[in-house]
């Protein structure tokens, strides 16, 4: 019998055992809580998905800084600005070569009174100033690219008052994505400036693995082409640029990557550039802002038809993807043409997509059982495009949806 107040030794060892191993695991799940949360990169910029224009997709290398100041101009008078657009970037093109100490050369011509200026300018307007650059030898269009003078760049970026880099994925032969594009993060961070850092390795290395601590945005897929459906051959011939909904199909299951700080970027939108139907380019904005993507729009600012303003000015729709939760949306149901998609916001309501991919008029019906709420519940229904309140509905939604067309709801319980 064992005396009382004595505890025997192989009881005092388990009990210390016990106690050792608790400690461990506790310490172990709060390193990997505390490494978790560290993972992303905290710049402190694009914390929700950030929003702007860009010259490539409707000027390629027709760039100057007359037409950048134009463009700047009418991002304030078109009512862009307000809307939420805030970053006017240069693509490819700008660059023709570097001085005797290698520092980059903007074109002399094009941009006669130097990259410094045109960033004063864009900035004198409220709006922030982007840029484009390369990790190879050279740019896509054959320009001085930035390898082996990223902090160098990284530096003049910042002196001339650079606010995002787009940085693409040309000429780097055998080069690891993820080296290079670490390497110009910590470049753009040595400069103490805040610039949202733009990865277009178009989803080769599939960065939504690995980029959340790296990028403020990740390309996931090769080029967007201004048409509504299937791969074009490039006009040397070679494959492929993709339509907009070969890129909608690629973004289905990279959601969890997508989040304040890091997203996932299907491209720039095409928005106005005359290659779809009005109808269209409303599927194209609400996928996109659904998709939590960035919104960067392609077309002549300075020459837009009311429709196209409205579609990319619609406050309640950019409302959706600049949700502060910043959480992507996903496809919950496909149902051959019919296809709903899902979207949690902070306040505990769901955007709900209901598309009609086919080519003609569809009845589509949501369950709230979808969305992730109870079967029975009651809940206010809002179509963003009509701009009008629908009423409650118990349970499900049904609406009909023309060919090609999306409707976007907002419902809240
Ligand atoms: C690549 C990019 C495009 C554009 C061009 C510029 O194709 O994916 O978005 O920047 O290069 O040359």
């Amino acid at each position: 019998m064992i005396p009382r107040g004595k505890i025997p030794e192989a009881v005092v060892n388990k009990s210390v055992f016990l106690k050792t191993i608790f400690l461990c695991v506790f310490t172990i799940a709060i390193f990997a809580i505390f490494a978790n949360e560290t993972n992303a990169w905290d710049n402190g910029v694009a914390l929700t998905p950030p929003m702007g224009w860009n010259s490539w997709n409707k000027f390629g290398c027709n760039v100057n800084e007359d037409m950048i100041k134009s463009m700047a101009d009418a991002m304030v008078s078109t009512g862009m600005k307000d809307a939420g657009y805030q970053y006017v970037v240069i693509d490819d093109c700008w660059q023709v070569s570097r001085d005797e100490n290698g520092f980059i050369v903007a074109d002399p011509e094009r941009f006669h009174s130097g990259i410094k200026a045109l960033a004063d300018y864009v900035h004198s307007k409220g709006l922030k100033f982007g840029i484009y650059s390369d990790a190879g030898t050279k740019t896509c269009a054959g320009r001085p690219g930035s390898q082996g003078h990223e902090y160098q760049d990284a530096i003049q970026y910042a002196r001339w008052g650079v606010d995002y880099l787009k940085y693409d994925w040309c000429s780097t032969s055998t080069r690891n994505a993820q080296e290079a594009y670490t390497t110009m993060r910590d470049a753009l961070a040595s400069t103490g400036r805040p610039i949202v850092f733009s990865m277009c390795e178009w989803g080769t290395s599939k960065p939504w693995q690995w980029a959340q601590g790296v990028g403020n945005l990740w390309r996931t897929t090769g080029d967007i082409n201004d048409h509504w459906e299937g791969k074009k051959k490039w006009p040397d011939g070679g494959c492929c640029s993709l339509g907009m909904l070969d890129i909608v199909d690629m973004q289905v299951g990279l959601e969890g990557a997508a989040g304040p700080g890091h997203w996932n970027d299907p491209d720039m939108l095409e928005v106005g550039n005359g290659g779809m139907t009005t109808v269209e380019y409303r599927s194209h904005f609400s996928l996109w802002a659904m998709l939590a993507a960035p919104l960067i729009a392609g077309n002549d600012l300075r020459s837009m038809s009311p429709e196209i303003k409205a579609i990319l000015t619609n406050k309640e729709v950019i409302a959706i993807n600049q949700d502060a939760l910043g959480s992507q949306g996903r496809r919950v149901r496909k149902d051959g043409d019919k296809e709903i998609w899902v979207k949690q916001l902070k306040d505990g309501s769901r955007a709900v997509i209901l598309f009609n991919r086919g080519a003609s008029e569809t009845e589509i019906s949501v369950n709230w059982t979808d969305l992730g709420y109870p079967e029975h519940l009651s809940a206010s229904v809002r179509d963003l495009w009509a701009a009008k309140d629908l009423g409650r509905m118990n349970g499900k939604y049904s609406a009909k949806v023309a060919s090609h067309e999306t409707v976007v709801l907002r419902v809240t319980p």
